[in-house]
C-alpha cells in the first residue's frame, strides 16, 4: 500500500512513472511509549513511502503510559485499549527501549546523531497548581499524585487516608470523577481492580464518608463527560447533593451533552438520601482562595463566584469555609520543558506547528517533531492522539520524502563508516534499556499475582521488582 492516503505524498514510482531507486531506510526516535507515541508509529509503518525502523524510548521499564498510569483502574474496556497498542511491537522494525530517560540518560543531540528524526511524546508529568495560600499544607495534593499512587506508578509517593473523613476534589473534569469516584466507590467494587495490594487495603480502611467536588462555574459550563457522571452518581447507596445556587442563571439553549449532564445533576440531588455510608456533594460557582490549618489542611476557603460581562470567572467576595482533611487539585496537568527543545512556557508545550518543533522565531527545527500532550496540551481522551499522531506523521514522511537521498543526520557519519545503534553508543556508558520481552516478563508476573488473589491483574509498584522482573527476562 502507498501511502498517498496517508501522507497526503504520491511514492517515488508514481511521481515518475519509472522504478525509483531504493529509498534508504530511515530511523526514527520516538520518546514516550504512551497513547500518542505508539499511534506515531503505527502511524509510521502503515505508510510504504518511506522504509523506517523506529526505537520508542520511555523512562519506565513498561509501556502505554496514561493507559497505564492514569486510565482509572475499574475501567477495565478503555485499558484493553493496551492490546491493540502491544500490537505495534509485533511489527519487527520497532523497538521498545525502556528505562531510558530522555535528558539525563539520553539526550537530542545523542538521539539526532543517531536517527533521522526524533518524535517527542513525553505528555504531562507535572500539574497546575492553584496558587492560593496553603496549597502545599500536608493533605493538599495534587489528583496527578492520588492517581500515580492508586494505578501503582513506580514514582508514587504512599497515600494515607487514616483520620480524613471529608475530601475535596477541585475541578469539575473527568479527572475530578475519577478521583471522587474512588474515594466513594465501596472496598469490595474495587478489589476486583489491578491496583496494587497495598492501595487496596488503604482504600478499604479509609473513613472517609464526604467527598465535596468543586466548579469555579456552573454544572453546564463542566468538562466532565455525560458517561462518567452518569456512573458516578449512580452508585449503589450514594447521597448526592448539589448546591441550590448550582443551576442559577442556566441558559436554555444548552447542547445535548451539557443538557443531560444538567439532568443527571437535577436528579441525583432528588433522589434524597442513599442507604450507603458515603456522600458526594457538587459545590458550583465557588473557588477556592485558601486552605488553612496548622499541621494539614483543616479548611477549605471558598469564594463564591460569577461570571463578568466578558464570560470570566470572578469572585464576589462572599466566603465559605468547608472542613476537609484532604484536597485534591484536579485543574489539569502541565507539561514540563523537554530538554534542549523549544518550549512555550504559557501554553507549557513543546513550540510545535502541527507537530513540527519550531524555535522562537517560529523558525522549523529539521528532524524535530511532538505529538500528544506536550503538543497540544493536557485535553483529549487517548482516540484523540491517534488523529493528531497522524498529522504530525504526515508532516515527518513527507519531510523525509522531500530530503530522499540527502544525507540526513549528517554530523552522525560524519567521522566516517555506518551510524551506530544506540544502544551500542549507550553501552559504553553502562546504560542498558530494557526490551518489550522485559516488559512482558512484568506482564506475566502481574497476571499471575491477581490470579492468586482472584483478579485479572495485581499492579506491581516497586522499581526494584519491576527491574528485577526485567534482569530475569534477560
Ligand atoms: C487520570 C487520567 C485518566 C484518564 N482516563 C482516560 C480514559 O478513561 N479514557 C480516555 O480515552 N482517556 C483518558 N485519559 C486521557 C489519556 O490518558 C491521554 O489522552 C493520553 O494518555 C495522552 O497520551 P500521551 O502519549 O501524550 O501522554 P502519556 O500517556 O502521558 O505518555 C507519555 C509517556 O512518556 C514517558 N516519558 C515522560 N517523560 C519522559 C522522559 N523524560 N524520557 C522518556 N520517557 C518519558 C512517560 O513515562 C509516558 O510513558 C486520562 C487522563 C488522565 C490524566
Ligand atoms: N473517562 C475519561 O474519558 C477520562 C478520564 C479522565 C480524563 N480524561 C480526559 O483527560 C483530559 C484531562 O482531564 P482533566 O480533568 O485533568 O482536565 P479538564 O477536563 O481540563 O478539567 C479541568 C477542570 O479544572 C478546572 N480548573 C482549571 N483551573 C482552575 C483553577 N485555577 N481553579 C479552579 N478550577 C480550575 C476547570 O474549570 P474551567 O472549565 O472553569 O477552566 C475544569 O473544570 C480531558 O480531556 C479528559 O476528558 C478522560
Amino acid at each position: 500500500m502507498s501511502e498517498s492516503t496517508e501522507t497526503g505524498m504520491a511514492s517515488p514510482e508514481a511521481a515518475s512513472g519509472a522504478p525509483a531507486e531504493a529509498v534508504p531506510e530511515r530511523r526514527i526516535a520516538i520518546v514516550g511509549a504512551g497513547p500518542s507515541g505508539l499511534f506515531a508509529a503505527q502511524s509510521l509503518i502503515a505508510q510504504s513511502d518511506v522504509p523506517v525502523r523506529i526505537d520508542i524510548i520511555d523512562r519506565l521499564p513498561t509501556p502505554y503510559g496514561l493507559l497505564r498510569y492514569g486510565v482509572a483502574p475499574d475501567h477495565t474496556s478503555i485499558k484493553s485499549v493496551a492490546n491493540a497498542l502491544a500490537r505495534t511491537f509485533d511489527d519487527p522494525r520497532v523497538r521498545f527501549l525502556g528505562h531510558i530517560q530522555f535528558g539525563t540518560d539520553t539526550s537530542r543531540e545523542e538521539l539526532l546523531a543517531a536517527y533521522d528524526a526524533v518524535v517527542y511524546a513525553v505528555g504531562a508529568s507535572e500539574d497546575a497548581e492553584l496558587g492560593v495560600p496553603g496549597e502545599h499544607l500536608a493533605g493538599s495534593i495534587s489528583a496527578r499524585e492520588f492517581v500515580a499512587w492508586y494505578s501503582g506508578h513506580p514514582d508514587a509517593q504512599p497515600q494515607h487516608l487514616t483520620g480524613v473523613t471529608a475530601a475535596a476534589a477541585i475541578g469539575v473534569g473527568n479527572v475530578a470523577v475519577d478521583v471522587a469516584r474512588v474515594l466513594v466507590k465501596s472496598a469490595e467494587a474495587l478489589s476486583t481492580t489491578d491496583m496494587p495490594e497495598a492501595v487496596l487495603a488503604e482504600l478499604g480502611r479509609h473513613d472517609v464518608s464526604d467527598v465535596w467536588v468543586i466548579g469555579r462555574r456552573g454544572p453546564h459550563l463542566a468538562s466532565f463527560t455525560t458517561v462518567e457522571l452518569r456512573e458516578l452518581v449512580s452508585l449503589p447507596g450514594l447521597t448526592v447533593t448539589v448546591n441550590p445556587d448550582a443551576f442559577d442563571g442556566i441558559p436554555d439553549d444548552l447542547d445535548r451533552r451539557t443538557k443531560a449532564n444538567v439532568e443527571i445533576l437535577r436528579e441525583a440531588a432528588a433522589r434524597g438520601e442513599g442507604d450507603g455510608p458515603r456522600r458526594l456533594h457538587f459545590a458550583f460557582w465557588r473557588r477556592p482562595v485558601a486552605l488553612e490549618g496548622t499541621e494539614r489542611v483543616e479548611t477549605l476557603v471558598l469564594e463564591r463566584t460569577r461570571l463578568d460581562e466578558s464570560g470570566r470567572v470572578v469572585g464576589t467576595g462572599e466566603t465559605e469555609r468547608l472542613p476537609v482533611e484532604l484536597v485534591m487539585r484536579s485543574i489539569g496537568y502541565r507539561s514540563i520543558p523537554v530538554p534542549g527543545v523549544p518550549f512555550d512556557e504559557r501554553a507549557s508545550v513543546v513550540s510545535n506547528v502541527e507537530g513540527r518543533v519550531v524555535d522562537a522565531e517560529g523558525v522549523v527545527r529539521p528532524r524535530e517533531y511532538v505529538v500528544g500532550w506536550v503538543k497540544r496540551g493536557p485535553v483529549g481522551v487517548i482516540g484523540t492522539n491517534k488523529s493528531d499522531a497522524a498529522q504530525t506523521v504526515r508532516h515527518l514522511v513527507a519531510d523525509l520524502g522531500a530530503d530522499l537521498g540527502a544525507d540526513l543526520g549528517a554530523e552522525a557519519t560524519a567521522a566516517g563508516g555506518p551510524r551506530r545503534d544506540i544502544v551500542d553508543v549507550w553501552a559504553e556508558r553502562g546504560v542498558k534499556p530494557t526490551t518489550f520481552a522485559d516488559w512482558q516478563a512484568i506482564d506475566v508476573a502481574e497476571i499471575e499475582r491477581g490470579a492468586a488473589l482472584g483478579r485479572a491483574r495485581t499492579k506491581i509498584e516497586s522499581w526494584r521488582e519491576l527491574l528485577d522482573l526485567c534482569r530475569s527476562a534477560d
